[in-house]
């Protein structure tokens, strides 16, 4: 596949060389006129398009595209650009999911760099002596910290597919993370927010963040990662060794055994991504393809979309009571499955094959209440047939129309807030998305089951749900988004709002949003559903709840030959780019 997606500039040459040959120049290739009755409107390229939470990553993976590179040169370039600017979800110590499409092969790849937990990791390591889930542990030790799979992810995804090589790849991170780079809006939130725990857990890091005052850095102002910069450099030398193997590893351990930790070396040396078969589902003539178990999303926005198909919600109109209701139905039923059959399949087999089979849809269609609202009580997970705080998403696609859906994340913002003294960045605290006591919710109020309990070397379910759909065979909508259990909803509203809706994708993304996740029984909903909708989802026996904004899903789309890129308005500094 690599050599299949290299871009060739010499093959570009060529076509230049030929076209300025002929007498008449042939006229550059023009935009599509777009609808101008549009109330929202995307980014238009005719090369590529990149769409990420943070501007000069979204710049940097441009400027690889405009250099030749496909799409996993530009992605792997902007998650290791967000590592530096983006330290609340972008990351090296954490973990996640990249999805890639080929466009010359036409097939597409997981690849799941998820974090795992440590092999001392055991069932009951996060109960008190009440049996009750100690939350400070689970979330904000070192023992909250799985093992990071980011650099062996990216790392993977560039030697595989990309074209050109690590140091290239950190290049710009590289010299963000030693030259600075001003502070954001979105950054400046987050530091305010995240000082009393960065405070306890990460004193050494306060001067980067944090003025002699202790006032967070405003936005404007630089901030130089001299110990990042120099973890990345080490990185850029030795490659992934570096990291797992060499002097990363070491005071990533060191700082372990002084604090109670369980990552020793042999787990990091014991990583390795994995390369998955996604998930694949169809909607109404459209190819949906998703990230599998560990992940829960891609399975259930498959199961979602499955059991919404016979319906004509474009006529029950986009975010009606009654298209809400068909919606928040069909999600309770997901997430009562997910907290009993997801878990990492490497352990325990998930039925897969029935979660997302058009069957299984059409029997929970059948019980359905199409008026009112089914109490989540009276909802149980399906019966398998025997046999069987700060996440970031960014998308790119190059001219050729390789494509890279990829979310990934330290869990909370800041992840555990402990940084490892002398490499410049935070550790996730993804442990905390096993199920601690299977049957009792998470930070994100899921429910997970057996399958996800903690075992030693297993990785932690997940929502992150980086999603590609296909339309003739080619890449047609890239989308994903952070927000913890609201990751498969959102994302779900994306593909939906598109191919369903007919919106933009500007629109697509910025439309309001809804959520329901089985338990607890409320439906939340985004500012922008209207007072008369929400009286009508009441008198269906729907408890609602305002909420604030549901996750950030940044998105590109390609229709016929132009690309079109939306950054999500609900964070300040999302940026879509093409050219
Ligand atoms: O993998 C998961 O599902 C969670 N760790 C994601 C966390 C998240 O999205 C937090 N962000 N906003």
């Amino acid at each position: 596949m690599k050599n299949l997606i290299r871009y060739t500039s010499l093959a570009l040459s060529a076509t230049l060389l030929a076209s300025n040959s002929t007498a008449q120049p042939t006229p550059p290739p023009e935009p599509p006129i777009y609808n101008s009755q549009a109330t929202r409107h995307p980014e238009i390229g005719l090369h590529g398009m990149v769409s990420s939470r943070e501007k000069l990553a979204s710049q940097a993976a441009l400027a690889v595209l405009k250099e030749g590179g496909n799409a996993i040169d530009a992605a792997v370039t902007l998650g290791f650009a967000m590592a530096v600017t983006t330290p609340q979800a972008g990351n090296i110590g954490g973990g996640g999911f990249m999805l890639i499409h080929s466009a010359d092969t036409n097939t597409s790849v997981a690849i799941d760099y998820r974090e795992k937990a440590p092999k001392a990791a055991h069932r009951d390591m996060f109960l008190d002596e009440n049996g009750d889930v100690d939350r400070e542990l689970s979330a904000y030790s070192h023992q909250a910290a799985g093992v990071p799979g980011t650099v062996a992810g990216l790392a993977m995804a560039l030697e595989k597919y990309g074209t050109i090589s690590l140091a290239e790849a950190l290049a710009p991170a590289i010299e963000l993370a030693e030259n600075g780079f001003p502070v954001n809006q979105d950054l400046y939130q987050s530091l305010k927010i995240g000082k009393p725990r960065i405070e306890q857990h990460a004193p050494h890091a306060l001067p980067y963040f944090y003025d002699e005052t202790g006032a967070a850095r405003q936005p404007g102002e630089t901030v130089k990662l001299p110990e990042l910069a120099k973890s990345l450099k080490l990185i850029a030398q030795d490659g992934p060794n570096a990291f797992y193997r060499g002097p990363i590893a070491d005071l990533i351990v060191a700082d372990m055994e002084a604090n109670n930790g369980m990552i020793d070396h042999q787990d990091l040396a014991n990583y390795k991504p994995v390369v998955r078969t996604p998930v694949r589902g169809t909607y109404k003539g459209y190819e949906i393809v998703s990230m599998p178990p560990p992940s829960s999303g891609g399975t259930h926005i498959v199961q979602i979309l499955n059991i919404l198909e016979p319906f004509d919600l474009k006529a029950k109109g986009h975010n009606s009571a009654q298209t809400i209701h068909l919606m928040a139905e069909a999600m309770k039923y997901a997430y009562a499955d997910r907290s009993k059959h997801l878990g990492d399949s490497d352990f325990h087999p998930v039925p897969l094959d029935w979660l997302v089979s058009k069957s299984y849809a059409d029997e929970i269609r059948g019980k359905m209440n199409l008026e009112k609202a089914t109490p989540s009580v009276e909802i149980l997970p399906g019966e398998a047939p025997s046999e069987g705080l700060d996440t970031t998403h960014f998308s790119v696609i190059d001219r050729h129309g390789n494509a890279v859906a990829n979310t990934y994340t330290v869990n909370f913002s800041f992840g555990s807030k402990i940084m490892p003294p002398g490499t410049g960045f935070f550790l996730n605290n993804e442990m905390d998305d096993f199920s601690s006591k299977p049957g009792v919710p998470n930070a994100y109020g899921l429910i997970g089951g057996e399958f996800n309990a903690i075992e030693s070397e297993k990785r932690m379910l997940s929502s992150m749900s980086p999603t590609l759909v296909l339309k003739d065979g080619k890449a047609y909508l890239l989308t994903g988004s952070r927000g913890g259990s609201q990751i498969i909803t959102v994302t779900l509203q994306v593909v939906l709002n598109t191919i369903e809706h007919g919106m933009n994708i500007a629109e697509a993304v910025s439309a309001p949003r809804i959520h329901h996740q089985w338990l607890p029984d409320t439906l939340r909903l985004e500012p922008g559903i209207s007072p008369d909708t929400v009286a009508l989802l009441q008198a269906m026996g729907y408890e609602t709840k305002a909420s604030g904004a549901m996750g950030t899903a940044n998105s590109v789309m390609r229709d016929d030959d132009a690309f079109y890129g939306a950054a999500d308005p609900r964070r300040p500094d999302s940026f879509a780019i093409g050219f």
